[in-house]
């Protein structure tokens, strides 16, 4: 049987990060593509370089095409511009949306019917996009906050407990922006909820912590995050690959799911071939769904801003 396939759009930090994971884990073929003549190229061929000492047999193929992923099972879109110190997600809007809009057009032109995994951010906003520009069902469009938000809020919950964050499974909705949703009544470590292990005080800290864990490395590097970011992408794209059907909250466009409508917001979501399979749903307290809805109300108020 052929190995899977999978592009990806944006050979910049996040992109290669991800395609070096999933070359390395041995998951898929990737074709990395992006805009600058060049970049996809070396940065393929560099990952290629590592194969005989890293025993894997996956290749990475750089291109400037986008045709060159008709055939392939998922396509990760990380095109785009990312923050600068001072910047919120929300100031790339324009820009990323012309970049998505521009992606999602060739794409369609190529016959394709892959799933879609947008990255570019404003992340919620851009899966809107994406949706919207390819008819897609709901399904096959989806973005990756959730598991990056989760990983974050696991690493600092394991910092704090001091025990391994594999025994932890850490819940976040909401949109991938100021009015994320972490849910520590959700948080478990062995299934312990953390609200059991840790003061109020100490669980409220962690959340804004893990809300904050993007700018706290874009305020280190002056730039954002890459590899916690392409590590979360594979796994996502693991799951769809290998029909797993994870629960993984994901960027999903919701159609009545906890009382919200034509929007895109974070919610876990079982996954598998096809994308999402179903969108699970969390008996949340009435501040819990008021804080899902507030975040689900600023990234209608950021489509609304868009001409789509
Ligand atoms: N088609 C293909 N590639 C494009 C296009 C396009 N239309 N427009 C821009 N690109 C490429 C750029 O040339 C660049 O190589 O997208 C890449 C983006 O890479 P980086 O600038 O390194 O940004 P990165 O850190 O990877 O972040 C990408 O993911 O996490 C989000 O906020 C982040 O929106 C940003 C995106």
């Amino acid at each position: 049987m052929p190995r899977p396939k999978v592009g990806i759009v944006g050979a910049g930090n996040v992109g290669a990060a991800c395609a070096f994971i999933l070359q390395k884990r041995n998951v898929a073929d990737v074709v990395m593509s992006d805009i600058v003549q060049g970049l996809p190229q070396g940065k393929a061929l560099d990952m290629n370089q590592c194969r005989q000492v890293d025993h894997h047999s996956t290749r990475v193929t750089g291109t400037n095409e986008i045709s060159d992923m008709r055939d392939c099972q998922v396509v990760v879109i990380t095109a785009g511009v990312p923050r600068k110190p001072g910047m919120t997600r929300e100031q790339l809007l324009d820009v990323n949306a012309g970049i998505i809009k521009d992606v999602c057009s060739k794409l369609l032109g190529t016959g394709a019917k892959p799933v879609i995994i947008v990255v570019t951010n404003p992340l919620d906003v851009m899966t809107y996009v994406a949706l919207k520009i390819t008819g897609f069902p709901r399904a096959r469009v989806l973005g990756m906050a959730g598991m990056l938000d989760s990983n974050r809020y696991a690493h600092f919950i394991a910092e704090r407990l001091q025990v391994s964050p594999r025994d932890i499974s850490a819940m976040v909705l909401g949109s991938h922006g100021d009015t994320m949703v972490p849910l520590p009544r959700f948080t478990t470590v062995a299934g312990i909820p953390i609200t059991e292990l840790l003061p109020k005080e100490e669980c409220d800290q962690l959340a804004i912590r893990a809300r904050d864990g993007g700018i706290e490395i874009v305020n280190f590097l002056k730039t954002s995050a890459w590899l916690a970011p392409g590590s979360s992408i594979a796994s996502m794209v693991e799951a769809i690959l290998n029909d797993e059907n994870r629960v993984m909250p994901c960027a999903a466009y919701l159609d009545g799911e906890y009382g919200l409508t034509d929007v895109v917001v974070g919610v876990p979501c079982k996954l598998g071939d096809g994308g999402i399979k179903e969108v699970m749903k969390l008996k949340l307290l009435p501040d819990e769904l008021a804080a899902l809805k507030k975040s689900a109300a600023v990234v209608k108020e950021n489509c609304g801003l868009l001409k789509l």
